[in-house]
């Protein structure tokens, strides 16, 4: 084994989903890691091998990583102490009133770890936090522990794909100090990525501020891109051209590429939403929020869909949603994830029953969420429940298991053969030869 493959003591600080993937991941690169979780129930299950939240192939990992022995959870930030790297991986949720990230969560672990935190130990932030964290953080580590540093090493992860993006991401991303220390921190990190090194997965060494704005200009990216195809489809609703080969078409241009330019209901879930609104709040801090202020346009046109898809319901309804039987098919704001923050699809249905419509909602995964958030929906396990004597169906999250419903046995359960598609995702032709009304945003009525 050559040096820089060396197994090293790691902590995990914060074993949410970014956290207990990340902890997960470093015991299968052979280090020897403890997570560390202040919710002590979420803490005992991990240890258990219980998974608290749907991610494919993760309860595989995280048994797998537990039987090696290399894997503990522990509420006790002490385990921490004597690990050569502790990585702060605890959620910077958007503040309740405002558009900025909430930091309490970053300043608590950090505080924590300050106290077990040894001299030559890399503190490593991978948390989304607005730019200039990182250098603040740096000074109070230098503060109280003058041998140890700070890295800042962002994720990229996406729900759905968390252990396979978290063991062979597309790039790493290094943000050090210059001198000495950083050489060191850059080492370290080598080191506990050597797996990944050797797959000569492209690495970016930068300073914090960049390593910071990295995460958050690549997520505004995303956003732009499918808000822009979004914005597409308002004009092609308005002028009866198809959104759909219209992407198709832009797609085929190297430059601009088919990827996230699937129109539809629009973006949700814990991350896209948030760092928008948090960068946004942040330029605005550094006096650069003109720099941003297209984001706020992104942002309208993501919730703008939410309110059309709810007309479209109306419109297909013959014009009242009052007493309509409405299946809505999908509560996650992804399929393969059972995560329903900020979810597109739970927003419409929310809609769709305060104004009179009678909405019963499935999903494959995050049901149970549902019934524990939103007690005001009903929610029932299968399609055929929800579109049972159905006035309209809409399909607003799209689950494989949706796209390959059979139209013709499916059209036998509802009342009237009528199908929103909001995310683009039914094979129109199947759906229509089947006799259903076919509707979706920004595509032609045939
Ligand atoms: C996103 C980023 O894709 C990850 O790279 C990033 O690491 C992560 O946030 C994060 O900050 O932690 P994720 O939130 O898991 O990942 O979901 P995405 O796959 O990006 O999808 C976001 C939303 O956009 C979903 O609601 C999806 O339905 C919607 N979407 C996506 C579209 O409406 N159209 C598209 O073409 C693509």
């Amino acid at each position: 084994m050559s040096e820089s493959e060396r197994p090293l003591k790691i902590s995990v600080i914060g074993c949410g989903y970014l956290g207990a993937v990340h902890a997960a991941s470093m015991a299968e690169l052979g280090h020897e890691v403890v997570g560390v979780e202040n919710d002590v129930a979420k803490a005992e299950g991990l240890a258990q091998g219980r998974v608290p939240f749907f991610e494919p192939g993760f309860e595989e990992l995280l048994r797998r990583s537990l039987a090696s022995g290399r894997l503990s959870f522990t509420s006790d930030i002490k385990d921490a102490e004597g690990a050569a790297v502790h990585f702060l991986c605890v959620g910077t949720p958007q503040r309740r009133g405002e558009y900025a990230a909430d930091l309490t969560y970053v300043e608590m672990a950090t505080a924590s770890l300050l106290d077990v935190l040894g001299p030559g130990e890399l503190v490593v932030g991978k948390s989304t936090v607005p730019v200039g964290t990182a250098a603040r953080l740096a000074e109070l580590v230098a503060e109280r522990v003058p041998d140890a540093v700070l890295a800042w090493n962002p994720e990229f992860l996406r729900e759905g794909f968390a252990v396979q993006d978290t063991l062979h991401p597309d790039r790493l991303v290094y943000g050090i100090p210059d001198g000495p220390d950083g050489a060191r921190a850059e080492q370290v990190l080598d080191t506990v990525y050597a797996r990944i090194v050797a797959d000569e997965t492209p690495k970016v060494v930068t300073d914090y501020a960049t390593a910071e704005m990295v995460k958050t200009a690549a997520n505004s990216f995303l956003a732009t891109k499918i808000s822009f195809i979004n914005a597409m489809a308002e004009l092609c609703e308005a002028t009866g051209a198809d959104v759909k080969q219209l992407a198709d078409a832009i797609g085929h241009d190297d430059r601009i590429g088919r990827k996230f330019l699937n129109a539809g209901l629009g973006f949700g879930g814990g991350c896209l939403p948030k760092d928008i609104r948090a960068f946004m709040a942040r330029a605005g801090e550094l006096g650069a929020d003109q720099a941003l202020t297209f984001l706020r346009e992104v942002d309208n046109i993501n919730m703008r869909r939410r309110i059309r898809m709810v007309e479209l319901a109306r419109q297909v309804c013959d014009g009242s949603l009052l007493g309509k039987r409405i299946a809505v098919l999908g509560a996650a704001f992804k399929p393969e994830s059972d995560d329903i923050r900020d979810s597109p699809a739970l927003n419409v249905a929310a809609q769709l029953q305060l104004q009179g419509a009678t909405v019963l909602v499935t999903d494959p995964q995050a049901g149970e969420n549902v019934r524990r958030h939103w007690a005001q929906l009903d929610c029932v396990d299968t399609p055929e429940e929800a579109a049972r004597n159905a006035d309209a169906v809409l399909l607003l999250t799209e689950w494989r298991q949706y796209k390959e419903l059979d139209p013709a046995a499916f059209g036998k359960v509802v009342k009237t053969r009528r199908v929103l598609d909001g995310r683009n995702a039914l094979d129109r032709e199947a759906w229509e030869a089947a006799g259903w009304t076919y509707r979706a945003l920004g595509r032609r009525n045939l």
